[in-house]
């Protein structure tokens, strides 16, 4: 390669996405706590979808999505027009940065916000703002403060990941009421489900036409390995993304299972309570031992260790034990382990490898 070769500005700057670790060397069936996955996996609809396309795979997909776009809009009092299917919701984050940032454009995102914020944004040349949140928590007026002319994207998890909180929608209205003209609010929901009662900030959506809301069936449809997401908003954003979203971005496995999926709202209930549950239980189980975490809407804990050395420590005694949590010093955090909620026995083990990493069993 000659000097003269050089990628796009930004792309050097990109610090590679470590995804959970699915492995620990040495130690058969691992459970993997480490990537927020729904530990039932998809509904059984979505599963008999699944095995009906083989049937078609020598067919290409449709490009227009329609039939899951129109699942989607009926299942949450959608207009279908608005809706745009992704590859996760990863490639929706990604589309909105390559329709709207630039070099010399401002992404701003949380302090302990979603890692591909900030690749999506040296990914177009655009510079990303990191903004303080309070107490690990999205902090509006620290938002803001932050905004700029340049700024073009400002992008907010709610729930958050890794932290598990929350803002109010009090608090998202005037977010977007405060941002200055040229700039787009990104509601980031990927954990929204878990959340029992909450609109995701649909109603927001329909009052302004500054605001676009990012899904995933990654999460509690139990989907992750077949990437499918989702974003909805106005109208001439929406546009704008499908000029750059490629025809066949999603096979048709991909359109037919998520539809199935969304469908069945009934699994996505019975996920949520189980969460829920285990949710407390295991936070309050920790918070005996001396762990303390902020109370989480989504389906993990962030535990809070007293220093690096101590949260590396018990990472390190959990694998020995054949448990895989997620480390997080990469979202600055590096007293704390994310733990994903997995069903009762995954549960039970996590809290009786905490109690006997403190010495407490
Ligand atoms: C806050 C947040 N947003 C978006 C995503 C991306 O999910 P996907 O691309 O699987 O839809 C994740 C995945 O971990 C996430 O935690």
């Amino acid at each position: 390669m000659t000097n003269a070769i050089r990628p796009q500005p930004g792309i050097l700057d990109i610090a590679l996405y470590e995804g959970g670790k699915s492995h620990v060397s040495g130690v058969a069936n691992a459970l993997k706590l480490s990537s927020n996955e729904n530990p039932a996996g998809p509904s059984e609809r979505a599963r008999e979808a699944f095995l009906r396309t083989v049937h078609t795979l020598h067919r290409y997909p449709g490009t227009d999505h329609a039939s899951l776009r129109q699942a989607i809009a009926e299942v949450h009092g959608l207009d279908a027009d608005r809706v745009i299917c992704g590859v996760g919701s990863d490639e929706i984050i990604t589309f909105l940065c390559q329709a709207y940032a630039g070099p010399g454009d401002e992404v701003v995102f949380t302090e302990h916000g979603f890692l591909m914020y900030r690749i999506s944004a040296l990914a177009v040349g655009a510079t990303p703002v990191e903004v303080p949140e309070r107490e690990r928590t999205t902090d509006v007026d620290a938002l803001l403060a932050a905004c700029t002319p340049n700024t073009k994207l400002v992008f907010i998890a709610n729930p958050n990941n890794p932290t598990g909180t929350m803002v109010s929608s009090a608090e998202v209205s005037r977010l977007a009421a405060g941002l200055p003209p040229q700039a787009i609010l990104v509601l980031d929901g990927a954990y929204a489900e878990y959340v029992q009662g909450y609109d995701a900030g649909l109603n927001l959506i329909e009052a302004r036409s500054n605001v676009v809301m990012t899904r995933t069936f990654s999460k509690i449809y139990g989907l992750g390995g077949l990437r499918v997401g989702w974003g909805y908003g106005p109208k001439p954003i929406i546009d704008v993304l499908n000029r750059i979203r490629g025809p066949f971005n999603l096979s048709t496995t991909q359109q037919e299972v998520a539809e199935a999926a969304v469908r069945d709202q009934d699994w996505v209930t019975r996920c949520r309570q189980e969460n829920a549950r285990w949710r407390v239980w295991l936070a309050e189980a920790l918070a005996e031992l001396g762990v303390p975490s902020d109370t989480s809407m989504a389906n993990f804990i962030l535990a809070r260790f007293a220093d690096a050395a101590e949260a590396e420590a018990c990472d390190q005694f959990m694998q020995s034990q054949g448990l895989i949590v997620r480390r997080v010093a990469g979202y600055k955090l590096p007293h704390c382990l994310r733990i994903t909620i997995g069903d009762e026995a995954s549960c039970r083990r996590v809290a009786h490898a905490i109690a006997q990493f403190k010495g407490l069993r």
